[in-house]
């Protein structure tokens, strides 16, 4: 093939070009980035005829029965565990006592040397105060007996169970149990274990927290994706569920992606995630859609007052109403929400437009300045509507995400601007996160920086992956209590990185042997080294290998630069990273001095190739 692809304008990148998107799927923040160790803490989850779900009953029958029932002290999740201890004299309990055990998510990570939080509510039926339980971890022993009682709930007879304790050894996948051999009867509720060492206390998991906070997200779009929509709408993302004290929140059936959301992540924590990313925070609400229902128009009052209110929230004045609401609950600086999403990939309902412009037009003329993001795609078609940005999904095999690096060539500049705010190759091509899809998605996003004077924002999607409970595969980011990976697409977007704010110069590709090959230059300052890069990236997204000189204009002969080269590839297309091998596809990086302005460059089947010029 012969082909040749100019890049002639330059741009400047959009200072927001490259962010993530952070969903509640595949246990990304309930069972991940969320450090909470207990799973159905708060027994909301029942099994077939109040039975225990997730959690477990230590000792047989004739020590110890437990069912749920309603009778908790918090008014917003009334389940709690009933138990009753059969041992006495006659029956004494068998040694280790009797009672209930959780695994967490998988195996809880205790870890030696480090500190856990650990809570729980109980209320003795007999007298007063009466109890005497035990806290264990399996794999590292007692840690504590819990006697330390630090508050007395509403209710008398309820107690706070609230204490420190430090692991003496490691297990990675323990279980929590809490036992007795005293008999009598108890009701539990919100049992919690937390670890005291979470990303600057706010309760992220550090080592998953790096990971992201590694991609230097401009932006942090949240918390879905079709978890804000829900299957049905009963369990649509409800933000005013999800604020204030973490016993109180009532948690959701996540439906759509099936299993339990306990809210420890709720709207206050996804802002407070993004701040702590120095990322926009980007909030998708829902707009009277689920997967399956419609809201009429004229029945959208309440969704239009929550997206209302939740904006006041996070920006509105400590003075205002919802902001107090903030402020109360410690962060009394305003969020800086620039952006919201109405709805999530609903522009297929019939309803979508005319509940757009009734949210569109509430919030235009309650927050001027607040940029508007629609569901409809203009890429190739304008919208029927007034928007700031509209949002572009897409999930295909490798050979069409690499056609569409064109995707926005033709899009019409005068429109809004184009938010790709989820982007993979999936199925057959993906595997379970392969270098070739990795490989189609970096040529995808050189399409999107050659773009970027109408594309201002892109995320890859899913973000994270638990691997017990992979919803949606391939994932960026896979892990589970105490490891975790990026895949080969994390490592792609870790080439993208310098590309928010850079500059994108004009290009030419020539090539006689292959129209395969794809290829951007973009310039930025490093402002902690105060030097100036120019970066090529290539694209070779075919069976052979490539030859290619590479020259850079507007230098003297003869001027020499320091160059640093970094390759993702692998020896087979299909490659993958795992807990095993977590390094198999990852950038392998060469520098070299003297450099000239004009070089040589073989490009490896399947591979991207980045070359830094220190300038
Ligand atoms: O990223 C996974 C899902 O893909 C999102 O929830 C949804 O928006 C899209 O369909």
């Amino acid at each position: 093939h012969n082909a040749t692809t100019v890049s002639s304008k330059t741009i400047p990148i959009p200072d927001t070009f490259l962010g993530v998107f952070v969903e509640e799927i595949n246990h990304a923040c309930a069972g991940g980035l969320w450090a909470e160790l207990v799973r159905n803490k708060g027994f909301e989850v029942r099994g077939p005829n109040n039975t225990l779900n997730v959690w477990s009953i230590i000792g047989n029958e004739s020590f110890i029965s437990v069912s749920i029932n309603d009778s908790s002290c918090f008014e917003r999740n009334k389940a709690a565990l009933q138990m009753e201890v059969h041992c006495n004299d006659k029956n004494p309990c068998p040694s280790g006592g009797v009672g209930i055990s959780n695994p967490g998510y998988w195996g809880m990570n205790i870890e030696q040397g480090k500190r856990y939080k650990v809570v729980y509510h109980i209320k003795s039926e007999g007298e007063e105060g009466d109890f005497n339980f035990q806290l264990s971890f399996t794999g590292v022993g007692v840690i504590e007996v819990s006697s330390n009682i630090t508050q007395v709930p509403e209710d008398g007879k309820w107690r706070k169970v609230e204490t420190e304790v430090e692991a003496k050894a490691t297990n990675h996948y323990s279980s929590l149990q809490i036992t007795t051999s005293k008999g009598g009867s108890y009701l539990f509720d919100q049992i919690s274990v937390m670890p005291l060492d979470t990303y600057m206390g706010h309760g992220f998991r550090k080592d998953l927290f790096q990971m992201v906070a590694d991609l230097k997200p401009k932006f942090m779009r949240f918390p879905g994706g079709t978890y804000v929509e829900g299957y049905h709408l009963q369990n649509k993302y409800q933000w005013k569920d999800t604020i204030g004290a973490w016993e109180e929140r009532p948690g959701h059936n996540n439906d759509i992606w099936n299993y339990w959301s306990d809210d420890g992540i709720g709207y206050l924590e996804y802002l407070q995630l993004a701040e702590d990313l120095g990322a926009l925070p980007i909030w998708v609400f829902n707009a009277g859609f689920s997967r399956n229902e419609q809201i009429n128009p004229s029945d959208l009052g309440p969704y239009v007052q929550d997206a209302l209110d939740g904006i006041e929230f996070a920006k509105g004045s400590p003075e205002s109403k919802w902001g107090s609401v903030r402020a109360g609950l410690g962060h009394p600086k305003p969020f800086d929400l620039r952006y919201v999403a109405i709805g999530n990939e609903d522009c297929e309902f019939s309803n979508y437009q005319a509940n757009y412009l009734k949210i569109h037009d509430a919030i235009r003329s309650a927050y001027p300045d607040i940029k508007l993001i629609s569901n409809c795609d203009a890429s190739v078609t304008p919208l029927k509507h007034p928007a700031d940005l509209f949002d572009f999904h897409t999930y295909t095999t490798s050979k069409d995400l690499f056609s569409m690096s064109t995707q926005f060539d033709r899009t019409a500049r005068s429109g809004p601007k184009a938010f790709v705010s989820e982007f993979a190759v999936w199925r057959k091509d993906a595997g379970n996160g392969s270098l070739l899809a990795a490989v189609a998605e970096a040529a995808f996003l050189i399409g999107l920086e050659k773009n970027s004077d109408i594309v201002d924002m892109v995320a890859y999607a899913p973000l994270f992956s638990n691997i017990n409970d992979r919803k949606w595969i391939p994932d960026a980011i896979v892990f589970d209590s105490y490891q975790m990976y990026g895949t080969p697409s994390y490592w792609v977007q870790k080439l993208f990185v310098e590309s928010s704010g850079a500059t994108f110069l004009p290009s030419t590709l020539n090539t006689t042997s292959s129209n395969q090959l794809i290829a951007s230059a973009i310039s930025w300052k490093d402002s902690t080294e105060n030097k100036n890069y120019i970066r090529i990236k290539v694209v070779n997204f075919g069976r052979g290998t490539e030859t290619i000189d590479i020259s850079i204009d507007g230098f003297p002969v003869g001027q020499q630069f320091g160059c640093t080269k970094t390759v993702l590839t692998s020896d087979n297309v299909m490659d993958e990273n795992s807990f095993a091998q977590p390094t198999k596809v990852v950038p392998q990086t060469s520098s070299a001095v003297n450099v000239e302005s004009k070089i040589q460059a073989i490009l490896s089947p399947f591979s991207v190739t980045s070359f830094d010029f220190l300038i």
